[in-house]
């Protein structure tokens, strides 16, 4: 069968309140139009057309090189939107799947079945009963069953309002009978549109579905909070039946994009974001966010970590409370403890940085220690430097690291100093104060003072 899709996402998304196209909004980490360019492409379809007009450029960059785009310029229907690709549906002998870009849930497994069912005829839809049909198209019914119109919620009366068969706004047409029956439809309605669902009126074929929750077209922030934790929920699924532990399912937020291997944990609240890997045997408790990362095996990724663009490898322990910035590189067995934040940072096996430390620009050997309150001047206010730190050094606390700088093999620098020059190696780096002690000091200024 030769088939073209055509996507809707031109509509002005009014009730999301919002400068931004709707179909960008984002649905548990994705944009909405995402779900729904993957499920038609699945269906080894022809050709992806994605109807675009409201925030047309912002839609179009996006999808580029994954559709083809058709301009509706003035937003007037969803009839109309059909019409802005009259151009690529004349030109067209077979069949179009219609669908909207507002529905991120529906599966290409769904559509599937659909099609096979509704070739054999014309014009062909998807319907679903709902528990709360309020605010999509209602399918009208006569006597015999068959398909008289859909009637929008603004057009409905109080009977058709009760009738819980709704439009899920999905169509399965012929080319050409679409178009012939698209040029018959006005715009005497509530609000003034052409309708698409006013194409049914001919005759059409009502594929009736069981499951609504497929169906959910996200008009408005409640609906787009709806969706997600139904796509939420599907990732976790799968993730626990992989073998994943996840302890509170409900309050688990993770792109469909994460990988995550068995023997996992993750504590509630959670969120596990874009080209993201979970490695065997790691835990990662609450409150952490994780972009862009690779997390190695038996890693313990403490509470309220922050990591984004970074590496971390086998057995490391992180947090509670690290931010680990684009480009930190964690080679494994390291520990970066509470309130350290890390930026372009490479650390070899077994190195530490327990507390309290800034380490940017850095590139940090084997089984080094840093200590509480370290930090690397990187930064003079023009340009970035680096600091090399090599494998087995001790830097005490508090230490002042002004980059460029190197620290050789097995130094050692005493805490408290503020290090400006390179330190060779095997040598004690030391720029503190001599210390004075002024015996009894204290009591004689008190006297002075004439306080206790
Ligand atoms: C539509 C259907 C309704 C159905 C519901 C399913 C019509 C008239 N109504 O209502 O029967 O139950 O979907 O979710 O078709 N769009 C354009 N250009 C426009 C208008 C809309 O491209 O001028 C696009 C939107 O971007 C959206 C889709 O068409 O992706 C649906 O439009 P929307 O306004 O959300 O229609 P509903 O009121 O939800
Ligand atoms: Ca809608």
């Amino acid at each position: 069968m030769n088939l073209m899709v055509l996507i809707l996402a031109a509509g002005k998304g009014t009730r999301m309140k919002s400068d931004m196209p709707k179909v960008l909004f984002k649905a548990a980490g994705r944009p909405m139009v995402d779900y729904v360019v993957d499920a038609a492409s699945e269906l080894g379809a022809g050709r992806i057309n994605v109807v675009i007009g409201n925030g047309a450029e912002l839609v179009q960059k996006h999808l580029a090189g994954k559709a083809e785009f058709s301009v509706q310029t003035q937003q007037r229907g969803t009839g109309d939107a059909v019409m802005a690709a009259a151009d690529s549906i004349n030109g067209f002998d077979g069949k179009v799947l219609i669908l909207c870009g507002d529905m991120p849930l529906v599966k290409s497994e769904t559509l599937k079945s659909f099609i096979e069912e509704a070739e054999k005829h014309p014009v062909a839809f998807m319907s679903v009963k709902v528990k709360n049909p309020f605010g999509y198209g209602r399918v009208i019914r006569g006597v015999d069953g068959s398909v008289i119109k859909i009637v929008e919620e603004k057009d409905a009366t109080e009977d058709e309002k009760r009738e819980d068969e709704i439009n899920t706004g999905i169509y399965l047409c012929d080319s050409k009978e679409l178009m012939t029956r698209l040029a018959e439809v006005d715009c005497n309605n509530a609000q003034g549109e052409y309708y698409l669902t006013d194409i049914v009126k001919k005759g059409a074929y009502a594929h009736l579905c069981k499951d609504e929750t497929e169906f959910l077209g996200v008009n408005n922030r409640v609906q787009l909070a709806e969706a997600s934790r139904v796509l939420w929920d599907r990732v976790a699924e799968k993730h626990m039946m992989n073998g994943v532990s996840i302890l509170d399912p409900k309050n688990f937020y993770c792109d469909c994009t994460v990988e995550i291997d068995n023997d996992v944990t993750i504590y509630p609240n959670v969120f596990l974001e874009g080209d993201t890997t979970i490695g065997k045997g790691s835990i990662v408790y609450s409150g952490s966010r994780i972009k862009d990362s690779i997390i190695a095996e038996n890693c313990e990724i403490k509470e309220n970590c922050l990591i984004t663009e970074s590496h971390v490898g086998a057995e490391s322990h992180i947090g509670p409370m690290a931010h680990l910035r684009p480009g930190s590189v964690l080679d494994g067995e390291n520990k970066v403890g509470n309130f350290v934040e890390l930026k372009k940072a490479k650390m070899g096996i077994g190195s530490k940085s327990s507390h309290l430390t800034y380490l940017g620009d850095a590139e940090i050997g084997k089984d080094v220690n840093i200590g509480c309150g370290t930090i690397t001047c990187n930064y003079d206010g023009y340009s970035k430097y680096k600091t090399i730190i090599e494998d087995g050094v001790f830097v005490g606390s508090d230490v002042q690291l002004v980059a460029p700088v190197k620290v050789g093999k097995g130094a050692l620098i005493a805490a408290g100093s503020t290090i400006t020059k390179d330190v060779p190696a095997d040598a004690l780096g030391i720029t503190r104060a001599k210390q004075q002690n002024m015996e009894g000091w204290v009591s004689s200024w008190k006297k002075k003072k004439g306080v206790e």
